[in-house]
C-alpha cells in the first residue's frame, strides 16, 4: 500500500501571492542562453581582447572579465552601447544574440548560468589531480560518471570524502558536475540519471541533473519545465528520488534565475501538491545560504544572520528556518557555540525550528563520528532534544537507511531518546513507502524504542 504522506507543518500554508522582481532588462539578460553566448564570444573575437577564465582566453587589449566581474544588465549595455575603443556590437549582434552573451559573461557576477553548461567529457582522470585541484576534480569524477556510470563514480566520491581533503571540500560541487555528466550519459533523461544516484555530500548529484535540465529555458516557461521535471513513474513512485528531484528544483531554480529569491519561491509556490511546494521552496533556502557556486546572494544580510527568515512571509518561515544554521555557521566561522547562541536569539516561535536546523548541520561536521554529533548538540543546552532529532534526520537521509541513526539515538541522553527515534521515523517513512516494510524497518533500527520510531514515521499517534 502506498502513502501520500504530508510533511509537518502543511496545514499551517497559507495561499498568498508574491510580487514578481524582475525589471525588463534583467529579464532579457536572464533570459540569454550561456552556451550559445560561449560559442559568440569565440566567434566574434571578443576572446582576442579580453581575458576570460570561462572561455578560456587571455586577450590583454580590454579589461579582464574575471576581475572585472561584470552583471549579466552591464554586459548587455557595453554592447549596446560601447564606449572607447571596444568596437561597437550594436548592430552587429542581435538582441537574443546579445542576450546570450550577457548571460554567458555575467554568469560570475549574477546568474550563474554558466556553471550549469552541459558536461564535455575528456579524458582527464583522478590521478591526473593529485595537487587538488577543484576544476580537475570536477571534470575527473564527471569523466567516471559518463564512462562507467553513476554507481561507481558516486562510491567513489564517497570513500574519497573520507581520505581526501580537497575531494571532501569540494565534495558538493563535484558531485553536480558529476549529475550534469549523468544527463549527458544517459542523453538528457532525467529519470534513469536520478534512479542511478546517491545523496552522497547533500545530494549534489541531484541538484546538479535538475539545474542542467533547465539548462537553455527563458524565464517564463521555468515554472511549466519545473512541473514536469520530476513527474516521470521512474520518480514519483520512489518518495525519496521524488523529493531529492522536487528539492533539487528549488537549487535549480535559484542557480537559473541568478539567485533570484522570491521569483524562484514563486515557482515552488505554483507547484502542485503541498508536499512539492515545501520540498522546493527548501531547496531554494538552501542555495540562497549555501550557493553552490560561492555566489553571495543578495538575499543575505551580514548584520542580520536571520535574514531572511525574520522577513519572508509565514508560510515560507518553516523551510528557511530549517536551514538558516548554514549561513549561521558562516558567519560564526563555523563556530558551533556562537551558532547556537544565535538561534536561541531568532524569533521564538522559531528557535526549535533553528535548532533541528543546528543538528543537521552539527552532523554534517561531525562526518560519521557519534560523539562529535553529540557533543555538538550539547551546546543546544535546552534545545539539545530538537538538535538531536535533526541529527538523527540528516544520518538517515545521507545513508538512505536507518541503522546508523538508531545507533546515534542509543547512545543520546535518556530524555531524548524517544523524539530522537522520531526522527529517524521521520526520514524512514520518505524511503520506505510499503508499510509493512516500513514496520519492520522502524523495529529493526530501534528496538524498544519502535512506538516512537512509527510515530515519527505517521504510523502511530
Ligand atoms: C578590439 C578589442 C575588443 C573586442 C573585440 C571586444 N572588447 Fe570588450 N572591451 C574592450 C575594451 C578596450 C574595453 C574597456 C572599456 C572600453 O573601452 O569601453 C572593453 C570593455 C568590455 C566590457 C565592460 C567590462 C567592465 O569593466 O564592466 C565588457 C562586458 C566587454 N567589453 C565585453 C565584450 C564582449 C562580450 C565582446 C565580444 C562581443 C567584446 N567585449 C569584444 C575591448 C574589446
Amino acid at each position: 500500500m502506498k502513502r501520500a504522506r504530508l510533511l509537518p507543518g502543511l496545514a499551517l500554508i497559507v495561499l498568498a501571492a508574491l510580487a514578481p522582481v524582475s525589471c525588463s532588462s534583467d529579464e532579457q539578460a536572464a533570459n540569454g542562453d550561456p552556451v550559445a553566448g560561449k560559442r559568440l564570444f569565440a566567434a566574434q573575437g571578443c576572446d582576442g581582447c579580453h581575458t576570460f577564465k570561462a572561455a578560456g582566453s587571455k586577450g590583454t587589449v580590454g579589461p579582464d572579465l574575471d576581475d572585472a566581474s561584470p552583471n549579466p544588465r552591464r554586459v548587455l549595455a557595453q554592447l549596446r552601447k560601447p564606449g572607447g575603443i571596444m568596437p561597437s556590437f550594436a548592430d552587429k549582434l542581435s538582441d537574443d544574440e546579445k542576450a546570450d552573451l550577457a548571460a554567458f559573461v555575467g554568469a560570475g557576477n549574477a546568474s550563474g548560468k554558466a556553471v550549469a553548461e552541459p558536461f564535455a567529457p575528456d579524458d582527464k582522470r583522478l590521478a591526473d589531480c593529485r595537487d587538488g585541484n577543484t576544476e580537475c576534480l570536477e571534470q575527473a569524477f564527471g569523466n567516471l560518471v559518463f564512462n562507467d556510470g553513476p554507481k561507481p563514480a558516486l562510491d567513489r566520491l564517497q570513500s574519497m570524502m573520507t581520505s581526501d581533503a580537497a575531494v571532501a571540500g569540494d565534495c558538493h560541487r563535484i558531485a553536480h558536475r558529476m549529475g550534469s555528466a549523468a544527463l549527458a550519459r544517459f542523453k538528457d533523461k532525467v529519470a534513469p540519471a536520478f534512479v542511478a544516484g546517491s545523496a552522497v555530500c547533500a545530494s549534489g548529484y541531484y541538484h546538479g541533473i535538475v539545474e542542467r535540465a533547465f539548462l537553455g529555458q527563458p524565464t517564463a516557461r521555468l515554472a511549466v519545465v519545473a512541473r514536469q521535471l520530476c513527474s516521470d513513474p521512474q520518480i514519483t513512485e520512489q518518495r525519496f528520488l521524488f523529493y531529492q528531484c522536487i528539492h533539487g528544483l528549488g537549487h535549480g531554480l535559484m542557480i537559473y534565475t541568478g539567485y533570484d529569491l522570491p521569483g524562484s519561491l514563486k515557482i515552488c509556490d505554483d507547484l502542485r501538491t503541498g508536499f512539492d511546494r515545501v520540498s522546493c521552496t527548501g531547496g531554494v533556502f538552501m542555495e540562497n545560504f549555501n550557493s553552490s557556486y560561492g555566489v553571495t546572494s543578495k538575499y543575505l544580510r551580514k548584520t542580520d544572520p536571520i535574514y531572511p527568515c525574520n522577513s519572508v512571509v509565514e508560510r515560507h518561515k518553516l523551510y528557511c528556518y530549517l536551514l538558516v544554521t548554514a549561513n549561521l555557521l558562516r558567519v560564526t566561522n563555523y563556530d558551533q557555540a556562537k551558532t547556537a547562541d544565535l538561534c536561541r536569539r531568532s524569533e521564538k516561535p522559531w528557535v526549535k525550528t533553528c535548532f533541528e536546523s543546528f543538528g543537521r548541520d552539527v552532523s554534517g561536521i561531525a562526518g560519521k563520528s557519534a560523539s562529535k554529533a553529540l557533543a555538538g548538540c550539547r551546546l543546544a543546552e535546552a534545545n539539545e532534544g530538537d538538535c538531536l532529532y535533526g541529527v538523527a534526520r540528516e544520518i538517515v537521509n545521507a545513508d538512505a537507511e536507518g541503522e546508523r541513526g538508531g545507533r546515534l539515538c542509543a547512545r543520546a541522553p535518556a530524555r531524548h531518546r524517544a523524539y530522537c527515534y522520531e526522527g529517524v521515523g521521520s526520514v524512514l517513512a520518505a524511503l520506505e513507502p510499503i508499510e509493512q516494510a516500513l514496520t519492520a524497518r522502524c523495529r529493526k533500527v530501534s528496538g524498544r524504542h519502535a512506538r516512537s520510531c512509527l510515530r515519527g514515521a505517521g504510523l502511530v499517534s
